[in-house]
């Protein structure tokens, strides 16, 4: 194995894992600014509120987003703890380690959890889980719209559909595609569209975004007893912040309170991300997402690289590869990282050493992230004595940007 230490001199990693994501120079310079007072009406009305009003055109949503302290698992946790009570159903489905993080969440919310276990990687029997829903009457049906842990997407506008058949709310997790994928959050009838701030939105850890509908806050306020949590209570968010014209509890010249305290800089950080957003348009991004994760797919092809998930169910902002067992996941990680700074991570739990994968967020969906992943790819692999040419992996992907370049 070649021993040249190409990341002397470079002091960090290209960030290619499935989050944290790379932070474009807007997003990065727009947090250096002195500490804003978070109460006062030029951070609460003209930065906060204004972000999360204009949030609403990448969630796709008329009714309100909040922004709450913490990561991705705050936002599952926050939207169980508003609106389930302790013994209420729920059904999970399953497909992998988020799937398993949502159960977990569930049960210690008191729920009562059916789960519906899809094997990794392969597609949801809509059917079955119809059958199931049908048959528990859940208050509410959960699903991870992309199983970051096997890079597979699910029909989440079908399970919507059949969660409103079935009268039951239905709760998406966003967290690895929301701001990559197209995800109507009120055409799809999602009552908590519940995300992170540091995937495809392109910016710092720190932030969980969950956008409610009407029929969830509804839900929030016909509770027997209160959230046994205070902070993370939607219902009280609804009714200190919200003004009474949007439906929330503070009349036209009462005083607001935030429900916490509000981490300014991370607000700037996400105006400025969503400004991008924006900028550039949801369709033109999706497309963009959905370009470079096949062109990465074609590039691992060249390079013998098997999918893991069905490739109908692929995701187009996470890729997870299936590794040789002579090569192992963690040694190919490790090469690319030390000899090439390119940081992908391996599978998780049952995946750890037979499976890699790639996060395509945000401003690394695009050829200036993707190839240079590929080149890595392929010297990492052929440094571990696997007999491919990372040329070939390379031509792979230019073809594909080639061919569908936006
Ligand atoms: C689909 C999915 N759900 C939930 C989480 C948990 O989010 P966090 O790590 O931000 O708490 C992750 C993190 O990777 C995720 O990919």
């Amino acid at each position: 194995m070649k021993s040249e230490r190409w990341m002397r001199g470079l002091d960090r990693p290209i960030l290619m894992i499935p989050g944290p994501t790379e932070v474009p120079w807007r997003v990065i310079r727009a947090m250096a600014q002195p500490a804003m007072v978070q109460y006062e009406p030029a951070f609460d009305l003209e930065v906060l509120e204004a972000t999360l009003l204009d949030l609403r055109r990448v969630f796709q949503t008329e009714h309100e987003i909040f922004a709450v302290p913490g990561s991705g698992r705050t936002a599952l946790e926050t939207s169980a703890l508003s609106v389930i009570e302790p013994g209420d159903r729920v059904v999970v489905v399953v497909a992998g380690s988020f799937g398993l993080l949502m159960r977990e969440i569930m049960r210690r919310a008191g729920a009562e959890v059916t789960e519906v276990a899809v094997e990794w990687g392969r597609p949801l029997d809509l059917e079955a889980l119809e059958r199931t829903v049908e048959a528990v009457r859940p208050k509410a049906l959960t699903l991870v719209h992309n199983e970051t842990s096997t890079g597979a997407t699910y029909p989440a506008e079908a399970v919507g559909a059949l969660a409103a058949r079935h009268g039951a709310l239905f709760l998406l997790d966003t967290v690895s595609s929301l701001a990559g994928l197209d995800i109507p959050t009120d055409a799809w009838g999602i009552d908590l569209n519940m995300t992170g701030s540091q995937k495809c939105l392109a910016m710092p850890l720190g932030l969980a975004l969950i956008a409610v509908s009407p029929r969830a806050f509804e839900t929030m306020a016909r509770r027997a007893r209160p959230a046994l949590s205070y902070s993370y209570d939607l219902h009280r968010w609804l009714t200190q912040w919200v003004p009474a014209e949007r439906g929330g509890g503070v009349p036209p010249e009462g005083k607001r309170r935030q429900p916490v305290s509000i981490p300014t800089h991370l607000v700037q950080a996400l105006q400025e991300a969503t400004k991008l957003i924006l900028e550039e348009g949801m369709p033109h991004r999706v497309r963009r997402h959905r370009i470079a994760s096949r062109a990465f797919r074609a590039g691992a092809a060249a390079l013998k690289l098997d999918l893991f998930p069905d490739p109908a169910i692929a995701s187009d902002t996470v890729s997870c590869l299936r590794v040789l067992p002579g090569v192992g996941a963690p040694a190919l990680v490790r090469r690319m990282r030390e000899a090439y700074g390119v940081a992908i991570t391996t599978g998780l739990e049952r995946l750890r050493d037979t499976a890699v994968r790639v996060g395509i967020m945000g401003i690394t969906a695009s050829p200036h992230y993707v190839l240079p992943t590929l080149s890595a790819l392929g010297m990492a692999l052929r440094d571990l004595g696997q007999p491919v040419d990372p040329g070939e992996g390379l031509a792979a992907a230019q073809a594909v940007f080639d061919a569908e370049a936006p």
